[in-house]
């Protein structure tokens, strides 16, 4: 199925455009995902230009492109007063099939934004062949233009593979290179999925992930980890999103965003804030741990709970609010959080080990991550939330999919 010789066919026609005359065979891949401290990373798995040249992508449900570092600094090829000698990246220099197209697409800055922060991230859109796995096309990418010195910082990936949704009014050419791939006919399906095998999961050697700690399938789904049915949800946007979580300017709005109908303790209902409503946003990297709840809620937690304030070097999730401590002999006894989305009356749950940090040296910390203030606004809907449940995209249709997952 997934055939070398597909791969130096497509490289011996050069790549581009000539995709959808390969075979009509289904076509997916599995990206085997490494869990690091930013998020998942995919690693050996795609390629980009000719020769292609392997980078290690942050697989990230919330950027909108295909964002890589390269040499460009001000504006020439002299990385040093830019990137850290350890930073990695795409070389645009050596490879024959890179084309600048900002006559196309005008270069754009974000400041502030997730990755530099009040530093510019500026980019510049141009093309080049872009393979996952042996499945490649010319795809428009994000070419980073450092104007600045990222000093001691770097980022264990060269670049970003932004799975965000595409909207109706949204230029679609640039948006995600999956969506893009799908429709230049190389994907069969428009669809990605996730799975997660987390330590501690009861698929202790992940052997559902190939020994990975995740797998992002793209252009389909495994219908073998699908426990009962795909319940599919409408996707929303939700711009209260750039005030309380994702900050950036030029606001980013294109996120995989469903209406938070009902948020429960055990069987107490948590008010949701009723002036802008209440978003779960998908997101399964640094800002998707915790289990999301609301200040209020949060607080009736750590009542039901008997939290003691602790001071933790490495908190289990970057939210701001404060950490507590609880019993790690009880955690079976605490109460389960339960959601529920608009479009269904099904009971999504967190179970209290899996919002339970436990640091296996007799401390126990909750690992809940809130936003705003009050009642329930929005909450990032990621790693902990994805434990032991299937999490679906359908580009075409806007919707996303939850199952529980049959380990
Ligand atoms: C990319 O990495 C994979 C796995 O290590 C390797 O098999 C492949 O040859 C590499 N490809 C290139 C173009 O370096
Ligand atoms: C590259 O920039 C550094 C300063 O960051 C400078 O010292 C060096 O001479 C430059 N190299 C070239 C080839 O221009
Ligand atoms: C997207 O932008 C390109 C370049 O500006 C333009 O040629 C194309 O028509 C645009 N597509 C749509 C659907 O607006
Ligand atoms: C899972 O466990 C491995 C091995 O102990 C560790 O390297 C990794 O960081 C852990 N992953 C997470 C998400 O904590
Ligand atoms: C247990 O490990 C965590 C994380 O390293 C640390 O913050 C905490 O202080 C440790 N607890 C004890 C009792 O040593
Ligand atoms: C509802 O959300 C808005 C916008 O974030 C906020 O200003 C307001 O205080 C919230 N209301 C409550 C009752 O939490």
């Amino acid at each position: 199925m997934k055939s070398p010789s597909l791969l130096q066919a497509l490289f011996a026609l050069g790549g581009l455009g000539r995709v959808a005359a390969a075979p009509t065979q289904a076509r997916s891949w599995e990206l085997p995902l490494t869990w690091n401290s930013f998020g998942f990373l995919a690693k050996d798995s795609i390629t980009v230009g000719t020769p292609p040249q392997n980078v290690t992508v942050f697989v990230d449900w919330t950027w909108i492109s295909q964002y890589l570092i390269t040499e460009t600094c001000h504006g020439t090829d002299n990385t040093s007063a830019c990137l850290n000698d350890k930073q990695s990246y795409f070389r645009t220099a050596d490879s024959s099939t890179f084309r600048d197209e900002t006559v196309l697409f005008p270069s754009r800055t974000w400041n502030p934004n997730h990755f530099f922060f009040d530093l510019d991230l500026t980019v510049d859109y141009a093309s080049d062949i872009l393979a996952v796995g042996p499945y490649g096309q010319r795809t428009v990418i994000q070419a980073a233009d450092f104007q600045f010195d990222q000093g001691e910082d770097y980022y264990p990936f060269d670049g970003v593979f932004g799975l965000s949704p595409v909207f109706a009014n949204d230029n679609a050419s640039y948006q995600s290179p999956f969506f893009q791939g799908w429709q230049a006919g190389t994907w069969s399906a428009p669809i990605v999925a996730f799975h997660y095998c987390y330590n501690g999961s009861v698929d202790t050697l992940k052997g559902t992930c190939g020994g990975a700690d995740g797998l992002q399938t793209l252009g389909g789904y495994n219908p073998a980890l699908v426990k009962d049915e795909i319940l599919w949800y409408e996707n929303i946007v939700f711009p209260e999103v750039n005030n309380v979580d994702f900050i950036y300017t030029p606001p980013v709005i294109n996120y995989w965003a469903l209406t938070l109908t009902s948020l429960s303790i055990g069987d107490e209902p948590q008010a949701l804030n009723t002036t802008v409503g209440s978003g779960a946003i998908f997101d399964h990297a640094s800002y998707g741990r915790g289990a999301p709840l609301s200040v209020d809620a949060y607080t009736r937690l750590v009542e039901l709970t008997s939290g003691k304030p602790i001071t933790i070097a490495e908190p289990p999730n970057n939210g701001e609010q404060s950490f507590y401590e609880v019993e790690c002999g009880q955690v079976d006894a605490f109460p389960t959080l339960s959601y529920t989305f608009a479009g269904h009356d099904k009971i999504w749950e967190i179970l209290p080990a899996n919002y339970v940090e436990d640091f296996g040296n007799g401390t126990c910390v909750l690992n809940v991550r809130t936003l705003g203030y009050g009642d329930m606004v929005a909450g990032n809907f990621g790693e902990t939330f994805a434990k032991d449940k299937y999490v679906l995209f359908d580009f075409e249709k806007l919707q996303v999919g939850i199952a529980d997952l049959a380990w």
